[in-house]
């Protein structure tokens, strides 16, 4: 109730649950003063309504069965009872105090205390062993298909715009400090559009100057006239040779490896309308030890490829 933003509904709210309830107890005892007054005939014979269907069909007046009535009333003072306890009556809380947020949090609380047992075999463990224990490679890779896989796909290899995790190639850096702040915190990574500074022409040389950084098929002409430009205005986050900052997720255009893909077309569309690419922050979502297994199972994905280098 407390999502309302003025005091109105809970009054509103709370009126029509009473009311209702008021309601069917008037509503007994108006038709007990009706069946009082129409009381079964002398001899036993049970009063009839009046109504008569199909020729014969009367509709008699039994008196209510007392247990009956009494269910009635039983069930009127719950309804009161159950209001002056637990939350219904618009603002009101209700004695006991519960709330279904309330009740929510406690059962989290009591699984994470259930699981903490699992976890905590992991504290005081470095990440690469972590990475090599198989019962936390599990966990990670359940808490990635689950929280992850919807962006970076199930194998991590990430698809247009979302980073392939699997690949050895980073846009921050592959330290496990970093993949644990990459997680914890979010990413927001912003590449300026260019559109107003640099006409189209300008984009095509820039375009086939970054396709020759990464030794793709390009117009020598342009790639040498987009030189200037990319110093002029790209080198502050991409690096004199390309070569990307991890500090800004400016990617290394040196490579091989896209983001967003090499084509000439996918080049000149980032450089003039700019990229704005978010990944959600998740300290919120999980609790620290389950960051540290998640960070360990990113990492663990491209040791292998790393320790054979
Ligand atoms: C809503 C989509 C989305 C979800 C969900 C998501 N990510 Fe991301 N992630 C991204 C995007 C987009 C980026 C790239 C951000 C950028 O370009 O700056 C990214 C970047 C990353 C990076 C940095 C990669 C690099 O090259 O430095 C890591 C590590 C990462 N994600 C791990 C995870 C893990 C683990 C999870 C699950 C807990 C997760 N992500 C969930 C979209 C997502
Ligand atoms: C303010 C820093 C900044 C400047 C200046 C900048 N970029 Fe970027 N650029 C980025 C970031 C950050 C990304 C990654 C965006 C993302 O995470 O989606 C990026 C992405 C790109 C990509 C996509 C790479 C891929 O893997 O698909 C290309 C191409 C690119 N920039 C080229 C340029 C060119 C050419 C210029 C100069 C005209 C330029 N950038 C100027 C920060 C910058």
């Amino acid at each position: 109730m407390s999502d309302f933003t003025t005091d109105f509904w809970g009054y509103y709210i709370g009126a029509i649950a009473l009311a209702g309830i008021v309601w069917c107890v008037w509503l007994l005892f108006s038709q007990r003063a009706f069946l009082k007054s129409s009381k079964a005939a002398p001899g036993g014979q049970v009063d009839d309504t009046g109504h008569v269907w199909d020729g014969d069909l009367r509709e008699l007046n039994n008196p209510l069965p007392r247990w009956w009535m009494w269910m009635y009333l039983l069930s009127c003072v719950f309804a009161l009872g159950y209001l002056v306890l637990y939350p219904g009556l618009g603002k009101v809380q209700g004695w006991l105090g519960w709330s279904s947020t309330g009740a929510l949090a406690a059962q989290q609380d009591q699984l994470r205390e259930q699981v903490q047992p699992l976890y905590a075999r992991f504290e005081d463990m470095e990440i690469p062993a972590i990475a090599d224990d198989a019962q936390a490679r599990e966990i990670g890779q359940r808490l990635f298909l689950n929280n992850c896989a919807q962006c970076h796909g199930s194998d991590a290899r990430g698809s247009k715009g979302f980073p392939n995790l699997a690949d050895g190639d980073w846009l921050y850096g592959s330290s496990p400090d970093i993949i644990r702040e990459s997680i914890a915190k979010g990413r927001h990574g912003i590449m300026p559009p260019f559109g107003e500074q640099l006409d189209s022409r300008a984009v095509g040389d820039v375009t086939q100057y970054v396709r020759s950084l990464s030794g793709l098929a390009a117009d020598p002409i342009k790639a040498a006239r987009g030189r200037a430009d990319f110093r002029a205005n790209c080198a502050a986050c991409h690096g004199v040779e390309g070569k990307g900052n991890p500090l800004l997720g400016a990617p290394n255009l040196t490579d091989k490896v896209w983001l967003y893909g090499s084509s000439a077309a996918v080049i000149a569309e980032t450089i003039t309308k700019g990229r704005n690419n978010q990944m959600p922050a998740h300290e919120d979502v999980f609790t620290p030890q389950q960051i540290r297994l998640l960070t360990a199972y990113v990492w663990g994905l491209t040791r292998p490829a790393e320790e054979a280098k």
